[in-house]
């Protein structure tokens, strides 16, 4: 899909991979609205890229609907969503105080799947009605899950079933929206230096860059955008999670 003029919006995008995607997609002429809970930060991640900027939680449903329709008066319908919003607050099951209270599991499945669920529906609700281009395509929904949801660690049960919910909403969402030439594609980041790595990996040290086969570093918010770009560029790329990790396995 050609970026030009093409109405984005980009959720989670006041830090991260969210924020740095979002910079890379305005660089390319894209009409980009940023959403976060963080009114702050996208505030200022508004004005630095020129894009419209909203503070909303983004597990409040009626407050996603409102935002979504905020972008879709100021921009035109999205063609594209990329969906960057995340919780990660690693928990053990079992601690000293007892079993994990139920609503810290709760918490990230309201943040990291069913915000992403609602998000999709809405913005594919917008897209099915726009004029197809060329090619047929009309859409395209991107989700960010994580390498956590195939090999979580241990303290990670809830984050890893969260976006181990996201992977297994892929394809059949594909499927489904693919009638209407709308693709769905995960991506599945290893280890970025972000926010969201510091608030799950609380040993950060060189072994853990030296597990990575290679590069030995994290990854940078911009390799993860360059993805994105590629997703958005190349219509094969359809109902499928990319690890994109320097081959990282736990
Ligand atoms: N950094 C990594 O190594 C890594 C690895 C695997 C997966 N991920 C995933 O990548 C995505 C981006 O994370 P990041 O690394 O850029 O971290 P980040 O913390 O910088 O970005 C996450 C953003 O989501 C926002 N957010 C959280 N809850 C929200 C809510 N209820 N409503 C609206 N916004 C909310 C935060 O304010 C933040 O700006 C997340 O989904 C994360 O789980 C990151």
């Amino acid at each position: 899909m050609d970026l030009w003029q093409c109405p984005v919006v980009v959720t989670g995008a006041a830090s991260g991979l969210g924020a740095e995607t979002a910079r890379h997609l305005a660089e390319a002429g894209a009409r980009v609205t940023v959403i976060d809970i963080d009114a702050t930060r996208i505030g200022r991640i508004g004005e630095e890229i020129e894009a419209l900027a909203i503070a909303c939680d983004l597990s409040d449903p009626d407050a996603t609907e409102a935002a979504f329709g905020e972008a879709r008066e100021a921009h035109g319908a999205a063609r594209i969503l990329v969906n960057c919003v995340g919780l990660a607050h690693p928990q053990r099951i079992l601690d000293d105080d007892g079993p994990m209270p139920l609503d810290e599991f709760r918490r990230l499945v309201e943040v990291n799947l069913i915000a992403g669920f609602n998000m999709m529906r809405l913005a594919a609700a917008d897209m099915v009605k726009l004029p197809p281009h060329s090619n047929g395509e009309r859409g395209l929904i991107i989700f960010t899950t994580s390498i956590s949801a195939y090999e979580g660690l241990s303290g990670e049960a809830a984050y890893a079933a969260s976006k181990g919910g996201v992977v297994s909403m892929i394809l059949p969402a594909a499927r489904e929206l693919g009638t209407y030439g709308v693709r769905v594609v995960g991506i599945a980041p290893g280890l970025f230096g972000t926010a969201t790595l510091f608030a799950m990996e609380r040993n950060l040290d060189s072994r853990l860059v030296h597990a990575i086969p290679f590069p030995h570093r994290f990854g940078d918010p911009s390799e993860f955008a360059m993805l994105v770009t590629h997703v958005i560029q190349n219509v094969m790329i359809n109902g499928t999670v990319l690890r994109l990790d320097g081959g990282y396995h736990r």
